[in-house]
């Protein structure tokens, strides 16, 4: 994926990167009091990591694994999907939410988004699901929760399971006030640099059901029973492989910087919502600029602000934004329209007409919560030079 927050573009000054991690003092001693601990990985800071990831968003199972992309394999692996099933997907994601589909010979089905807000839509979800589909997996896209009561819905209806996607939402709730992470079977988070906190590289998965939980935290650790920590408590050399699993372990240096993170998270997400009202009170009465609609009652998480800007001015603001050291970005490429989903799935265009009509003229701004009101001034009058002359 292309600038990253963990980019040498994000750090070298010379460009307002579109995400980036705060990291201070008290998260880098954090981390050192770890490194001069016993337990480099699967140790008791994995633990406490995955306890205060629960406590926060109030899921009562949190596993700790690698990456959000390995959480998201994971998820796939507890709900045994395989070849013959169908997983509905929306297209405006990063690959990673269908990519873990195929990770287990499944058959990722693109689901079209509500134009507005870019979600998937459950209308859409509704006309996509066959006997064979097993699960949907609804992407908070840009922070926002999806509709998660109408996607249960028809769930239930149909026999499938839910997956919440929330790797930007964290911190986010809807319109009933319940948190990201919570509304479906099982939901995920990434700790990636960009993200709202971060561990370097990092994710967990989230759920009610304590089956599921096991079966991920057996995934982690090579489908093996009993982790290093686990033998050691029990004075015990022995262990189980009772599945086939991968390491998909995160170390306890990454989890003692998380749990610092985590302590700053509701400064961070109120200094990105403070940022967000910021660009939407510019962009309140711009023709050529228009922001997501936000859904009534929603406590966004703003891991981007996108906008739509005229699609045959898209490329050229964007060049012209980033010769002015705005370091814009586009989130995304329908999972559609990239080659290996073209030549293994027979996807393209037409697929999902919204998705694909909203791409032409995507532009994601840059926000995070180092920046300043001053930046967004810059940003904005940047934005609106480079339409003019374009
Ligand atoms: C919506 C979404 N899902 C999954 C992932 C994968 O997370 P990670 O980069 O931690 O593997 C990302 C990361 O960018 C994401 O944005």
């Amino acid at each position: 994926m292309a600038q990253q927050g963990g980019s040498p573009e994000a750090g070298d000054g010379k460009m307002i990167p579109y995400g980036r991690h705060i990291i201070d003092d008290e998260d880098i001693a954090e981390v050192v009091r770890v490194l001069r601990s016993d337990w480099l990985t699967t140790g008791p800071a994995v633990q406490e990591f995955e306890k205060r990831i629960s406590e926060y968003t109030g899921a009562a199972h949190a596993v700790a694994v690698s990456s959000g992309t390995a959480a998201l394999h994971a998820a796939m692996h507890a709900l045994e999907i395989g070849p013959g099933d169908e997983v509905i997907v929306p297209p405006i994601t990063f690959a990673a939410s269908a990519n873990c589909v195929v990770y287990m010979g499944g058959t990722p089905v693109f689901a079209d988004v509500d134009p507005n807000t870019l979600l998937i839509d459950p209308a859409e979800v509704e006309k996509k699901i066959t006997p064979a589909t097993k699960a949907v997996v609804a992407v908070d896209y840009a922070g926002q929760t999806c509709d998660y009561d109408k996607l249960k819905d028809i769930c239930e209806k149909h026999g499938a399971t839910l997956v919440g996607d929330c790797c930007h939402a964290l911190g986010a709730r809807d319109e009933h006030g319940r948190m990201a992470g919570t509304m479906a079977d099982i939901s995920i988070l990434s700790f990636h640099p960009v993200k709202h906190i971060t561990t370097g590289e990092g994710g967990m998965t989230l759920t009610e059901n304590p089956v599921l939980a096991e079966r991920m935290r057996i995934f982690r650790n090579h489908g093996i029973n009993l982790d290093a920590s686990a033998r050691s408590k029990k004075c015990t050399w022995v262990y189980e492989m009772q599945d086939l699993g991968y390491n998909y372990r995160i170390t306890d240096i990454q989890c003692a910087l998380g749990t610092s993170q985590l302590r700053k998270l509701d400064g961070f997400l109120k200094k990105r919502r403070e940022l967000a009202a910021l660009y939407d009170n510019i962009f309140a009465g711009e023709q050529e600029i228009e922001p997501l609609r936000v859904r009534d009652g929603v406590e966004h998480a703003y891991h981007l602000y996108v906008v739509r800007v005229p699609a045959r001015k898209r490329e050229k603001v964007f060049e012209k934004m980033r010769a002015d050291g705005v370091g814009v970005n586009v989130h995304y490429i329908p999972v559609h329209y990239h080659p290996y989903y073209r030549k293994t799935f027979n996807t393209g265009e037409e697929l999902c007409p919204a998705a694909e009509s909203a791409y032409e003229k995507l532009l994601t701004l840059p926000l995070h919560p180092a920046m300043k009101p001053e930046d967004i001034d810059y940003i904005c009058d940047r934005l609106k030079q480079s339409l003019k002359d374009s």
